[in-house]
């Protein structure tokens, strides 16, 4: 990647990107080095993807770092990953701080150890203020967590089978304050959800790309927004010519 290339300016930016953060562990197998490089190689890729956001003038940016499933990893992944965590908020804090990110967290945080716990939480507090980028981190995140919990606490706040709409739905979720996705990018090459905001990606645009995550850099994110600004939203609905949106080619609209 060449760091002074000049970006064509974007058409159309999404709001929320998603990212759905995998391929860690073969881009050190591929290497020859233990899984736990490739989630140090991830890291590091974190940080200019973020820079990259704020440049492209993304709003939001959520990330999937790990999975409520992510657990039955052997112990030792488990607790390396953890200390990555905390590693990755000791150094890069400050640093975020000053480019004006916003952290936030959807997941839970209560089977983490009290001291990450508060070291999230006070990385959370810090940073509150900041509105150029909000960094939405999945950690102990599962969609099916995310509804279950919603459920239950709808029945405790006694809210009544013919008052639950959609809408509510969405005020219980781990999600409330932030817009769905429009766009989830999933590195390595699943084309799977793997019990990732299974509500908020309802009309996501999907963008899978073989790159390992540690590999997908500032132009890979371009080539996803761009590719993101010419899809056509429909929603279900048949677009009016107005809203049609030109090929890749912009030579002529789509419908
Ligand atoms: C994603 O990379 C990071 C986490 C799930 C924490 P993986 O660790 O899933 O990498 P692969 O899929 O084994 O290559
Ligand atoms: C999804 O990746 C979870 C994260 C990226 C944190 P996984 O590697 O855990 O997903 P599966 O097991 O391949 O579906
Ligand atoms: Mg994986």
């Amino acid at each position: 990647m060449d760091p002074d290339k000049n970006y064509k300016p974007l058409t159309k930016i999404p709001t929320h990107i998603a990212v759905i953060m995998d391929g860690n562990g073969r881009w050190a197998r591929a290497r020859g080095l233990p899984r736990l490089a490739g989630h140090r190689a991830g890291t590091e890729n974190l940080r200019r993807v973020i820079a990259a956001c704020v440049e492209f003038g993304i709003q939001y940016l959520t990330i999937y770092a790990f999975s409520t499933e992510n657990w039955e990893r052997p112990q030792e992944e488990v607790s390396g990953l953890m200390l990555i965590v905390e590693d990755v908020i000791d150094r890069e804090l400050e640093e975020l701080n000053r480019q004006g990110v916003q952290l936030r967290h959807i997941g839970h945080l209560e089977r983490l150890k009290p001291k990450l716990q508060k070291k999230v939480l006070k990385a959370i507090e810090k940073t509150k203020d900041n509105n150029r980028l909000i960094l939405n981190i999945a950690f102990n995140y599962g969609g099916r967590d995310e509804i279950t919990c919603a459920i239950r606490s709808m029945i405790a706040d006694g809210i009544k089978a013919e008052e639950v709409t959609a809408e509510l739905v969405g005020k219980y979720l781990f999600t409330r304050d932030i817009p769905d996705p429009d766009i989830i990018i999933r590195t390595s090459g699943e084309m799977r959800i793997s019990n990732f905001m299974i509500w908020q990606a309802a009309y996501a645009e999907w963008y899978v790309t073989p790159t390992f995550w540690p590999d997908f850099d500032k132009d890979e994110l371009y080539k996803a927004v761009v590719d993101y600004a010419h899809r056509e939203r429909r929603y279900g609905r048949v677009l009016e010519p107005s809203e049609c949106v030109p090929d890749a080619d912009e030579t002529s609209p789509r419908c």
